[in-house]
């Protein structure tokens, strides 16, 4: 059966991989999210006044579960956009976004996306889930730890060990525990088929803790190729994406 060949949007500089242009518009969300510097008033509200209640929505999750959320801020477009394009998600036949919070990375994931690719987001939090649906009401949101994701394949039908072609996640890494990095990298893994992607973010700050630091070591053990972006620096804070192929 021949498998879509799903392959990185990168060019090579020493060790380091770069984002290179692709993609044209399919699905839209319903309103764009905070930070996306897209928002288009449908109801005749002030984009701003609908980015500042996905920024509230962001915060008051954060506070509730800063270790969940990891992040006080939802990422910015620019790094949204780096993400979307590292990546062939055309011609992907599944991809998953975990962790979509608000929708900022989702709104450059959705224009980018093949006609016939099937997506759908996991994201534990009940109250990014509420304000995600309320973004994206066309979106397929299962509001469960990624932890299940074995399961979550298997009602969508798709194969228990690799049915996905791509995952982008957006779970904070340099805060989860140890053990639990390991139990999700597993699930994770198992679900990617060969030659499958994930690409996840992560903080330069984020390396000065222990945890992000083992994560950074664990990677390889999951994947047979593992790369990082140069920093972008237009997110706060500046970020970096790892692109691990399995
Ligand atoms: C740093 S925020 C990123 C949000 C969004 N992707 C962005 O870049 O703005 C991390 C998100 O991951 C979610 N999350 C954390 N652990 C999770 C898990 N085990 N399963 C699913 N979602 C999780 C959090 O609730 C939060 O929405």
């Amino acid at each position: 059966m021949g498998l879509p060949s799903i392959s990185a949007n990168t060019t090579q500089e020493q060790g380091f991989v770069e984002a290179k242009p692709a993609g044209s518009a399919s699905l839209r969300p319903a309103r764009a999210p905070a930070n996306s510097g897209k928002a288009k008033s449908k109801s005749g509200q002030p984009k701003d006044k609908k980015v500042a209640t996905s920024t509230r929505q962001f915060i008051k999750a954060y506070l509730k579960s800063p270790l969940q959320v990891g992040s006080l801020i939802p990422s910015s477009r620019f790094l949204g956009r780096t993400m979307a394009e590292l990546v062939d998600l055309k011609s992907a036949r599944t991809v998953i976004e975990y962790g979509p919070g608000t929708g900022t990375i989702t709104a450059e994931l959705l224009p980018r996306l093949g006609e016939h690719t099937k997506f759908f987001v996991v994201e534990l939090s009940p109250q990014m889930a509420s304000s995600f649906s309320k973004v994206y009401p066309d979106v397929k949101l299962y509001q469960r730890s990624i932890a299940e994701i074995g399961e979550i394949c298997a009602a969508e039908s798709l194969p228990a060990a690799g049915g996905v072609d791509v995952i982008i996640s957006g779970i904070p890494w340099a805060v989860v525990p140890l053990d639990v990095q390991h139990e999700l990298l597993t699930e994770t893994a198992k679900v990617l088929r060969p030659g499958g992607m994930m690409l996840t973010y992560g903080y330069h700050s984020g390396l000065l803790l222990k945890s992000g630091r083992e994560f950074a070591k664990a990677l390889p053990k999951y994947f047979s190729s593992v790369k990082r972006t140069k920093p972008i620096w237009l997110n706060m804070p500046p970020a970096f994406v790892y692109v691990c192929t399995r």
